[in-house]
């Protein structure tokens, strides 16, 4: 069923309301789910007040600064959980990170710190946040990522998180193959391109908008909401059967050729 009451669901990535995490927070809310948000801390607290704000009407048991950087932040994140729901079902891992000069130009001249970066925090932190949250899915779960297709196709200025990407869906394969005996299911969405924060860092964003509206089978591209309505699917019991792949959400884009 696609009834999500009594799910204790952890959403990350909130940064403001084109977020693609917040389109899932609110289709897993509006499914029953009890939610947790994480946000990115900045010294201000801008961040907290604003991603507070925009989740206030959803309710969320749970809100807490996550920087995938820091490890006393993702220690004490999952000793809440531990604490306060006691069990995890969901965990929407929905978070990516790529220094802007490292998105327009040669791939060969990316920086080893821009490369590093990039895979720590868009790659490392789904097998860093999946480890802690497995010993909490007691009776089984489901753990959702955010991919694009940059991974398996080389597209203009997505560069170095193209390589992030493959190793973050790489990573989907092992850790369902890891996590599978437990009733735990990993899987990502690649979604099409949809103007965001972190898109509008990935040079030509636009003209890869249009061009999805012009080639694509739906002749448009996606919504943060069929986003997450896909992940509501996924993170269901209707997708029970379903751990280690990579679903498409993106009008169709995918299977053109020409
Ligand atoms: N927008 C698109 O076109 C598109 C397409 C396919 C996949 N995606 C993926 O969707 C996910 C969400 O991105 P979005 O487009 O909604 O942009 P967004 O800017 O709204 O979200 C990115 C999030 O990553 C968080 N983040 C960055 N560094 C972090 C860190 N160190 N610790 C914790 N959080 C950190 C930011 O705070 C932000 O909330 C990303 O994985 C992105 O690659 C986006």
């Amino acid at each position: 069923m696609l009834d999500l009451a009594g799910k204790n669901a952890l959403v990350t990535g909130i940064a403001n309301n084109r977020s693609i995490a917040w389109g899932i927070a609110q289709q897993l809310h509006k499914a029953g789910a009890n939610l947790g948000v994480t946000y990115l801390s900045d010294d201000k607290g801008k961040m907290e007040k604003k991603v507070a704000d925009l989740v206030a009407p959803l309710n969320p048991s749970l809100f807490l600064p996550c920087n995938v950087q820091n490890e006393a932040e993702i220690n004490s994140t999952f000793a809440t959980i531990a604490d306060k729901w006691g069990s995890i079902d969901i965990l929407i891992h929905c978070l990516a990170f790529a220094n802007k000069e490292d998105l327009s130009g040669d791939f060969s001249q990316t920086s080893r710190f821009g490369f590093q970066t990039a895979l720590e925090v868009s790659t490392y932190s789904l097998a860093r946040l999946a480890g802690a949250a497995k010993p909490l899915m007691k009776s089984g779960g489901s753990i959702l990522t955010l991919s694009y297709l940059g991974s398996v196709r080389a597209i203009p200025n997505y560069n170095v998180m193209g390589v992030a990407k493959a190793g973050l869906e790489a990573s989907v394969r092992y850790l369902a193959a890891e996590m599978g005996p437990e009733n735990i299911r990993v899987n990502a969405i690649s979604a099409g391109p949809i103007r965001t924060l972190a898109s509008s860092a990935v040079g030509g964003i636009l003209d890869m908008i249009h061009h999805v509206e012009k080639i694509a089978p739906l002749r448009r591209t996606v919504t943060q909401l069929e986003v997450g309505n896909a992940a509501v699917f996924l993170c269901s019991d209707l997708g029970s059967g379903i751990t280690g792949q990579v679903l498409y959400v993106d009008a169709g884009y995918e299977i053109m050729g020409m």
